[in-house]
């Protein structure tokens, strides 16, 4: 399987779901009275819980409201993402699966199923691509892993070979051999870690499973694409394949305070702006401590799953567009070269006259016409020779289709070409 075949499915997927969950969702971001900023997954890191404490949570995880087919259906059906990437093992060094290689997991609370397998069942019913997050330096419930220096002697921190032979690779041995398809191994803050260290863990997970992606933290650029930083989005498009993750509100795992969600106006800006210039979207959400989605993220990502049921040919398999000499007031571009059609995604309405005038593009325009009525849209261009400017007209009806973002597709006689300045 070539590389460009590997990487057809996240091209095509360009909207994912990341979900964090575990143990740190029973604290939720508090620990004895106090509250922790930044993620609340991060919990034990910095109030520096010893292990001994911090264990004692698996004692308490019972979620008696988690339903894996409900999370995935919806996720498919109501949110219209096309992968999930779930939190397998995150930096406290909790499994949340059967695993063989640490009692650490969670068979050992009151639960006691295995939430990978069943996450993994209903993505093959509904059609999802099952992905797995792995904290493959950090963790902080192992002496010989990373990041633990309240409890453990710096010098462990040497025998960092033993936690990879004893701990990480024979957990994604777990991973990889046990639950099925992956399609993507999600790695997180390789730090420091030694290349060729990096190298053998991706040549690893490809000698499990040869199909299975690796992003781009798994470190020196060795992933399948890169991995943006956290909720940042290049602000050129990045012509090579990549993934923003993305927060709902201001944290990765649940924080029951925490309602400062983005609007869906907000998301759907990030989702046109990141496949616009040529990456997915990974938007994150946190369950509680029972399994429960918070309803805020719910309500946002059923919004835009709506938009998507009826526009998703204008982000699903789309390409980035080209660089247009100017800021784009309305809105932004997607490409479908399949279709060698242009999306123009407008979020911003425009007053009467009710056109959006857009400079630049060269390529000839045969015709405009609003995504799913297919209703046809006044369109003029023109050049004017003295500025050196190429001006696409469009008027749009008076009365704004879809407030969200209404689009405008572009039929194209060529492959967009834009004049520079
Ligand atoms: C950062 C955080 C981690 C989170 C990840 C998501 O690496 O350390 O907690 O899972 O971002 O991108």
């Amino acid at each position: 399987m070539n590389h460009n075949e590997k990487m057809r499915w996240f091209r095509e997927a360009r909207y994912g779901l990341f979900i964090h969950w575990g143990l740190y969702a029973i604290p939720a971001g508090s620990w004895k009275g106090t509250v922790y900023g930044h993620g609340t997954e991060w919990l034990m890191k910095n109030a520096e819980i010893p292990v001994e404490e911090y264990r004692q949570l698996a004692n308490e995880f019972n979620p008696t409201a988690f339903n894996a087919d409900e999370w995935v259906r919806m996720a498919a059906e109501a949110f219209g993402v096309k992968y999930i990437v779930f939190t397998a093992k995150h930096h406290d060094g909790f499994a949340m699966y059967d695993s063989a290689a640490s009692d650490y997991n969670i068979m050992r609370t009151p639960y006691g199923k295995d939430v990978v397998r069943t996450l993994s069942d209903a993505c093959k019913l509904y059609g999802v691509v099952f992905c797995l997050y792995y904290s493959q330096l950090q963790d902080w419930y192992e002496p010989y892993g990373f990041g633990n220096t309240w409890d453990f002697r710096l010098e462990n921190a040497r025998h960092f070979r033993k936690y990879l032979d004893e701990k990480v690779k024979p957990q994604l041995k777990e991973l990889l051999t046990n639950y099925g398809e992956i399609g993507l191994i999600w790695f997180d803050t390789p730090y420091e870690m030694d290349p060729a260290q990096c190298a053998e863990l991706a040549d690893y997970v490809r000698s499990l499973q040869p199909g299975c992606l690796v992003n781009g933290r798994v470190g020196y650029g060795l992933g399948d694409y890169r991995q943006m930083s956290d909720n940042s989005i290049p602000v050129l498009a990045y012509r090579r394949d990549w993934e923003t993750p993305m927060t709902l509100n201001d944290t990765w795992g649940y924080r029951r305070s925490d309602e400062n969600w983005k609007s869906p106006e907000r998301v759907m800006q990030m989702l046109v702006d990141v496949v616009g210039k040529g990456g997915n979207l990974l938007i994150n959400v946190g369950p509680d401590e029972l399994g429960r989605i918070p309803e805020g993220s719910v309500a946002v990502l059923r919004t835009i799953g709506q938009w998507l049921k009826k526009n998703g040919e204008s982000i699903y398999a789309a390409q980035a567009a080209p660089d247009f000499p100017y800021q784009l007031n309305f809105g932004g571009f997607t490409y479908s070269a399949q279709k060698r059609r242009l999306y123009m995604h407008v979020l911003r309405y425009p007053v009467y006259p009710f056109e959006i005038c857009v400079v630049g593009l060269t390529t000839r325009v045969r015709r405009a016409t609003l995504l799913g009525s297919g209703e046809a849209l006044r369109c003029v261009q023109t050049y004017e020779s003295a500025r050196d400017e190429h001006r696409l007209r469009v008027w749009l009806p008076e009365k704004n289709p879809d407030p969200l973002n209404c689009v405008v597709a572009l039929d194209l006689e060529a492959d967009p070409q834009v004049q520079t300045l």
